[in-house]
This record gives C-alpha cells, sequence and structure tokens, in this order.
C-alpha cells in the first residue's frame, strides 16, 4: 500500500485487526520493510501491524530534501497521522532504533511502548564518521555490489552464511535494490545523528532492547548501555545472531517480542499505563486522587525516594515493577497467569473516583506475595 506522506510516497504494509494495538516496525539500513516479514506473519493475528519503508529505501519516494534522523521521524510522525494511528508501539532495528530513540524524546505522547533492537544511543565518533565517508566514495567508485558484499559481512553472524541462505539473500537483495542516491543520503543522516543517550532516563514506557549475541555493529554492549539509563526496561540477548537478529533468529526474536508486546497490552496492564496518558475528564479526577499527605506515599522498596519525586514518577515505576513481574509470570510460571486477570480498577473516574497510587502498589505487592508463595512452594519449578 501506499500513502502520500509529506508530499512523498511512503509503502507501507498494514495487517492485523483494525482497533488492535498497534505496533509499528522501523527497519535497518540498507534495508527496506520485507526485513520485518517474519515478525508481521507472527503478530497480525492479534495486533494491526504497520512496517513501512523509510523515504529512499524499497518503494518509498527519496524526495528532494537532505536525510536527517528529524526528517525521518517526522515522516513518521505524519505516516501514523494519515494513517489515524494516535499512538503506536514502536519496534526498531539499528537506523530505526535510532528513528525510535529520537521521536520518543520528541513526541512521547505518540507512543505506548519502545522495541529497540540492534542499535545505540550514541552518536558516530570522528573514526565512524570517516568510514561513512569512504563507504560514499567506495560506492562511487566501485558499485553498489562491492559496498554490499562489505555490509552483508558485518551484518550477519559468521554462522548465518551457512544456515540461514534464504534471508542473506533477501538481505542482499534489499541492499542491492536501494539507489545509490538514497544510500549516500542515508549514510550523510547516519553521519550527523545526534546522540539520544541522554535523554534516555526521561522515557516513561515499558522498553524491550534485544541484541544478537554477535552483533558487531551495535554489541551487546551498547544493549546494555541503553539497559542501564532505561528505568525497568528488559535487556534480551538474542543467540545465533548477529546485527540482524530479527531475521537470524527469528523464532527467538518472536518469542521475546510477543511476550513483552501480550504484557504491555494485557487488558489492565492497559489500564495502568493509561495513568500517564489521563483523558481530560479523568485528569482533575486523577490529579485529586494523586495528591498524599505526607507520610501516606507508597515507599517503593523501602527507600526514601527524596525531593523532586513526583507521583507521576512513583506511577511510572510501579508500572515499571509491575510489568517485570508479569513477565516473569508469563515467561516462566504460564499457569499463575489466570491471577492476572484480577487487577483491580486503576483509573480513576467519576464511579471510582479514589483510586490513587496506593492502588497499584497494592496489586504489585500483591502479585509479588503471589509469586513468592507460589516459589517457596514449588522450589524445583524455580529457575
Ligand atoms: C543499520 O543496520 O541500520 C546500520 O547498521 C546502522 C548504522 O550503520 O549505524
Amino acid at each position: 500500500m501506499n500513502k502520500i506522506v509529506n508530499n512523498l510516497k511512503i509503502s507501507y504494509n498494514d495487517e492485523g485487526p483494525d482497533g488492535a494495538p498497534v505496533i509499528v516496525f522501523i527497519h535497518g539500513f540498507p534495508l527496506n520493510k520485507s526485513m520485518w516479514n517474519k515478525q508481521v506473519e507472527a503478530l497480525k493475528v492479534n495486533y494491526h501491524v504497520i512496517a513501512y519503508d523509510i523515504r529512499g529505501h524499497g518503494n518509498s519516494d527519496i524526495g528532494e530534501e537532505d536525510f536527517t534522523i528529524d526528517l525521518f521521524v517526522n515522516d513518521l510522525l505524519h505516516l501514523m497521522s494519515a494513517l489515524k494511528i494516535e499512538k503506536a508501539i514502536l519496534c526498531g532495528l539499528s537506523m530505526g532504533g535510532y528513528i525510535a530513540l529520537n521521536a520518543i524524546e520528541n513526541f512521547p505522547e505518540r507512543f505506548e511502548a519502545l522495541i529497540l533492537s540492534d542499535t545505540n544511543c550514541i552518536a558516530d565518533s570522528p573514526e565512524a564518521k570517516e568510514k561513512r565517508m569512504s563507504a560514499i566514495e567506495n560506492i562511487k567508485n566501485n558499485g553498489v555490489e562491492k559496498y554490499a558484499v562489505e555490509s552483508m559481512k558485518n551484518l550477519f553472524a559468521p554462522e548465518s552464511f551457512k544456515s540461514k541462505k534464504e534471508e542473506i539473500d533477501a538481505a542482499w537483495e534489499m541492499i542491492v535494490k536501494t539507489s545509490t542516491q538514497s544510500l549516500y543520503n542515508t549514510l550523510h543522516a547516519l553521519s550527523e545523528r545526534k546522540e539520544t543517550c541522554n535523554k534516555l532516563s526521561q522515557i516513561k514506557v515499558p522498553v524491550l532492547i534485544m541484541v544478537g549475541s554477535e552483533d558487531s555493529i551495535t554489541p551487546p554492549a551498547s544493549a546494555s548501555l541503553m539497559h542501564e539509563k532505561i528505568k525497568g526496561s528488559f535487556m534480551q540477548i538474542i543467540d545465533h545472531a548477529g546485527h540482524l537478529s530479527n531475521m537470524e533468529n527469528p523464532v527467538g526474536f518472536n518469542d521475546q517480542l510477543k511476550k513483552f508486546v501480550d504484557s504491555v497490552c494485557d487488558k489492565q496492564l492497559n489500564n495502568i499505563h493509561k495513568i500517564n496518558n489521563q483523558s481530560e475528564e479523568n485528569l482533575a479526577l486523577n490529579q485529586e486522587s494523586f495528591k498524599f499527605q505526607s507520610g501516606n506515599q507508597p515507599d517503593l522498596n523501602g527507600q526514601n525516594q527524596g525531593k523532586g519525586y513526583s507521583d507521576m514518577d512513583a506511577a511510572a515505576d510501579l508500572n515499571a515493577k509491575i510489568l517485570k513481574i508479569t513477565m516473569t509470570i508469563m515467561d516462566q510460571y504460564p499457569e499463575l497467569s489466570k491471577y492476572l486477570e484480577e487487577m483491580p480498577v486503576t483509573i480513576p473516574n467519576k464511579k471510582n473516583p479514589d483510586i490513587t497510587l496506593n492502588n497499584l502498589k497494592t496489586y504489585y505487592e500483591s502479585l509479588s506475595l503471589m509469586l513468592n508463595k507460589y516459589k517457596s512452594e514449588h522450589p524445583a519449578i524455580g529457575i
């Protein structure tokens, strides 16, 4: 499908039921939306899934403007608006992750959760910039195929060249089909991108970070750095994979991806996250009910949270803790999943105006208690 966005044609796949939670996939460089085929296939049953070609890639037009990550973010926001998507879960790999990080930094209200795959938050070093400029020269002098041969060596883990023939061929096709002008423009945009590490602590939505165990472009250390900075984030290393972890190990990747989005979109958890996004009608009620007498505020982990720790921060902390425990249950103790349904109502409304952070705290505590009790009664099952 195509849509005219910012005066140019953007090509995208749109799958899954209308009204389901939306997941937008953003591809890496120099690839296109088809790198997400296996994720789209796996998620379209329960989710409204969009995978689009960044301008100049796949079947999207290149346009006239100089490429920048800001421009790519602008395209993303316009595409979402054109598709009437108010809020989405974003999943970006590498360059897609750079775009996702920039997008959430500047438009946090448009995103529900984030999956950062094989990416990083740092800007290019002078050496990295130099390499990008030499790549442009090489393409000019030796053609795109020579460039594709070199890129492929970095994109895939060595074992994938033997075991993932189909994916290797698909990635090759994607690279050689990208126009040289788009390669030049994108290499420039990547080299000029700004770091996003300093803003990671401000991310308030659930985040899953994934990285191929043998990713040599954005290695597990880059993922760990982001994981440390994003409070409450989850990190998973995908085995048997290099930089293109979703293509090299789709089973492992999809398994983590599904668990994460299922947890985020779980009906009850969704309620909790809405606290950070209250409607006009509920805002006043929430503000009222979030007012704590001093000494009445939840003391998370028994720590003194100190000055400047707002009720919204406390809600975000509790959300992260509840999400973590929910994922543990879904992952390791599925027999307890039925108890997740027993979430109390957590959004104040006219009928239930008395809901406070304490409700979140109570829910978190009852989940922990239930899990700990179960673990102690079933020591053989515990991991
Ligand atoms: C990508 O996969 O998008 C690229 O490796 C990103 C980069 O070169 O920085």
